[in-house]
């Protein structure tokens, strides 16, 4: 039987084995998908069954998404480019690292009644997801993208990959159309500390957290009559391009996939 497996550090929250589990179910494919917590020292290891083909394929998930790189052969034009994998698939006898939160996003984007070309962007965070955010935001035509984080550094990072990023201090606050919560504020009971009252209608409240489906961020932003989006799409999204990559098959997406996701 196939193996899949998705590696990280924490693991337990992730809702990839219940969905590619289901997905694999429905399609008749004959293979598992569980998860796997690893600490950095056993990544050569575990990528090395992907080449000896005792595990069919990977994804990868905070925090090995850049440190996964080394032990490749290959990666896609976009994890090249964003220096981020989540996804691995052995092809032609190399080690291929893909990224498909990229696509995840955009698909995620397009979904919505909102067109995102030529808006200003504010995104809060420069964490794993964020080169993956801002790749997908450029292809999509934004007209600016703004980066604000606590820990400057990582934003000011962020420049030397994409041109044209402004940043911000964090806890300042600028004007924008879409602002993009990719900080982990709000898994818990944290709340982002700025100020959205003058952010009143018709912009883009998105938050990549799924779970809770609704964060203090997005319920705020709501209540002042803002759309708002959590990460759930994005996060089917990147599943569905990982499992077309490794059986060749295009998922369903439908109400019953929306309910895996939901809270248990
Ligand atoms: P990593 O930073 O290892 O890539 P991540 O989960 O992808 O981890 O990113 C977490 C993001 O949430 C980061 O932007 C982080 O800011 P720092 O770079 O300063 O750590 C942000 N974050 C986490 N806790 C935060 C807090 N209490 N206040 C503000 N930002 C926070």
């Amino acid at each position: 039987m196939k193996k899949y497996f998705v590696i990280g550090n924490p693991i337990d929250h992730s809702l990839s084995p219940k969905l590619h589990n289901h997905w694999l179910t429905i399609n008749n494919i004959k293979a598992i998908y569980d998860r796997k917590k690893i600490n950095e020292a056993d990544l050569r290891s575990i990528i090395s069954q992907v080449k000896e083909k005792k595990i069919n394929g990977i994804n990868v998930t905070v925090p090995f998404k850049k440190t996964v790189i080394p032990y490749l052969d290959q990666l896609s034009p976009e994890a090249e480019q964003t220096q981020s994998v989540n996804t691995i698939i052995l092809s032609n006898g190399n080690l291929v690292g893909h990224n498909t939160d990229i696509a995840g996003f955009t698909k995620a984007i397009k979904a919505l009644n909102f067109n995102i070309e030529g808006k200003k962007v504010f995104i809060l965070g420069a964490g794993g997801v964020v080169p993956s955010i801002i790749f997908a935001l450029k292809k999509m035509n934004v007209s600016q993208i703004i980066v604000s984080n606590r820990t400057k550094k990582k934003a000011e990072d962020l420049k030397l990959r994409f041109k044209n990023l402004e940043i911000l201090n964090w806890g300042d606050i600028t004007d924008f159309d879409v602002i993009i919560n990719a900080t982990s504020l709000g898994l818990n009971e944290e709340t982002i500390n700025l100020d959205f009252s003058k952010s009143i209608n018709n912009k883009l409240f998105y938050d990549v957290i799924y779970n809770p489906a609704e964060t203090n961020f997005l319920n705020e932003a709501k209540k002042l009559g803002n759309k708002t989006e959590n990460g759930r799409l994005m996060f089917i999204y990147q599943a569905f391009e990982a499992f077309k990559l490794w059986h060749g098959i295009e998922p369903q997406i439908n109400s019953e996939v929306l309910k895996i996701l939901n809270n248990d």
